[in-house]
């Protein structure tokens, strides 16, 4: 319940202080000529994003059904803002709350989930789906086996994108004043698509996926991307691969895929030109919302969901000198890196881990042998990982001989192999490659925008 004043409303609880947040037109990195673009600060919700309303959402739901009485738990397998929102509502209704995260998880968010009294369940992040350790699998065990459990759910709970059919939607419509012409929103379980998509697309609007460059839902490989919490990826030994339950991919008019490096300049574009501090999901999106205004043009208004602040990702996104390690970013001054290594040829080798020996020996093919073969692997089935470089280790190609033709190589992997950002200044590289020890005939593989793309020598790196 909320008590109206002329210097704002007055709540009985934080609960009722989620959702109706403020819609911000961009005002500098909008094309000329191009639509407006307004973005729904989804950060600004008291649990800090937009899955707060999934949160209040679904415990409201489940309150109402039975299925969560006094005393009882809530359980869910998440990492990321849903555990915040869980942990917030468990907190303000005097609920235990038991989140299970994948053991990656960075300790901020640990020690986030557990301010709010939260209790916090580690269990390993690198295993397929169908594996009991898997933090979905485990969170519904441990739902099942406490007294007064329940399971949120919240890629099967239609609770999820409900909320955004009654509130995000109708908000969007009433703040543009019905003007709106198009929803630019990502999709981690869709829900937030789905509903407010839902709403808006019965009223005329165009509405338009964004999603990560190799994430499964825009059709790309399933590989890992830098951009958390939206998209999916595919592991490799994941052997069904099953999509939200709450993501109704026909709601979307189109997907606009977008790569890491686009996604994250747009969003160090919006903290220095637009002072909008977001998560890589915001990024994301309004990369995308930029060039449906682009499209669009004047007449048009786009709207684009920011899911989160920046605020828990400055040691991700706003790291310039390990930006410039990853590829993402250039060095203000050269020489740089790829002033050194010049022009390459596309489609550097890299072994998946789980292929064999016989496998990657054959892919090597006639002609010159790299020393090293690169092996990638997505390292987790959870979206809310910072996957880059997806090289995960290597194998000697001079080693490959030796070794059993059955055998896959993920399992003779030595250590991943050095790396440099191709933006990154040459000295500074080469000041960072000293210290490492690495001698001048070692391999060092460079990456633009987190991938790898070639192989070089540490010689090779000179002025
Ligand atoms: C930062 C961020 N962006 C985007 C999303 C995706 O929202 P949805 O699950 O509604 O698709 C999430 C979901 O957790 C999120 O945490």
């Amino acid at each position: 319940m909320a008590t109206q004043t002329s210097g704002g409303p007055v709540y009985d609880s934080v609960l009722d202080a989620v959702g109706a947040t403020p819609l911000v037109r961009l005002g500098r990195i909008v094309p000329d000529g191009g639509a407006p673009v307004w973005v729904k600060t989804e950060g600004t919700n008291p649990g800090g994003s937009v899955k707060d309303r999934a949160a209040v959402a679904m415990v409201r739901a489940a309150e109402e059904s039975g299925a969560l009485r006094h005393g009882g738990t809530i359980v869910e397998g998440t990492s990321g803002n849903t555990g915040v929102g869980l942990a917030m509502v468990a907190a303000a209704r005097g609920y235990r709350a038991v989140l299970v995260v994948p053991d990656r998880t960075t300790p901020e968010k640990i020690a986030l989930l557990r301010a709010y009294g939260a209790e916090v369940v580690t269990t390993p992040g690198l295993v397929p789906k169908q594996d009991p350790r898997h933090v979905q699998q485990l969170a519904a065990r441990i739902a099942a086996e406490t007294p007064g459990g329940w399971l949120a759910d919240q890629y099967g709970n239609p609770a999820n994108p409900d909320v955004h059919e009654h509130t995000t939607g109708p908000e969007i419509w009433t703040q543009t004043g019905g003007r709106v012409t198009h929803l630019v929103a990502g999709a981690g379980t869709g829900g937030t698509v789905t509903g407010a998509g839902r709403y808006l697309s019965a009223r005329g609007v165009q509405v338009v996926a964004a999603d990560p460059w190799t994430s499964r839902y825009g059709g790309g490989d399933g590989s890992p991307y830098a951009v958390e919490a939206v998209g999916h990826y595919l592991h490799p030994l994941t052997e069904t691969d099953t999509w939200p339950a709450v993501y109704d991919t026909a709601v979307p008019n189109r997907t606009e895929r977008v790569d890491d490096g686009e996604s994250l300049r747009t969003l160090r574009r919006l903290a220095r030109e637009e002072g909008l501090l977001v998560g890589g999901s915001g990024g994301l999106a309004v990369a995308a919302a930029l060039r449906v205004s682009a499209q669009a043009g004047p007449d048009g208004l786009v709207v684009a969901v920011l899911p989160d602040s920046g605020r828990i990702y400055l040691s991700r996104y706003f790291d310039d000198a390990r930006l410039r390690t990853l590829g993402f970013l250039d060095a203000p001054q050269g020489p740089l890196v790829r002033d050194a290594v010049g022009p390459y040829e596309p489609g550097l080798r890299v072994a998946p881990a789980t292929a064999t020996v016989a496998e990657v020996r054959a892919g090597l093919g006639d002609g010159p042998l790299p020393d090293l073969v690169p092996v990638v692997q997505p390292r987790t089935t959870d979206a809310t990982t910072w996957a880059v470089p997806d090289v995960v280790g290597c194998v000697r190609v001079a080693e490959l001989a030796g070794l059993a033709a059955d055998d896959r190589v993920g399992a003779h992997a030595g250590p991943p192999p050095v790396t440099v950002g191709h933006g990154e200044g040459l000295d500074e590289a080469l000041t960072r490659l000293d210290a490492d020890g690495v001698g001048s005939g070692d391999p060092v593989l460079v990456l633009v925008d987190g991938r790898a793309v070639t192989q070089v020598h540490r010689s090779d790196l000179r002025r």
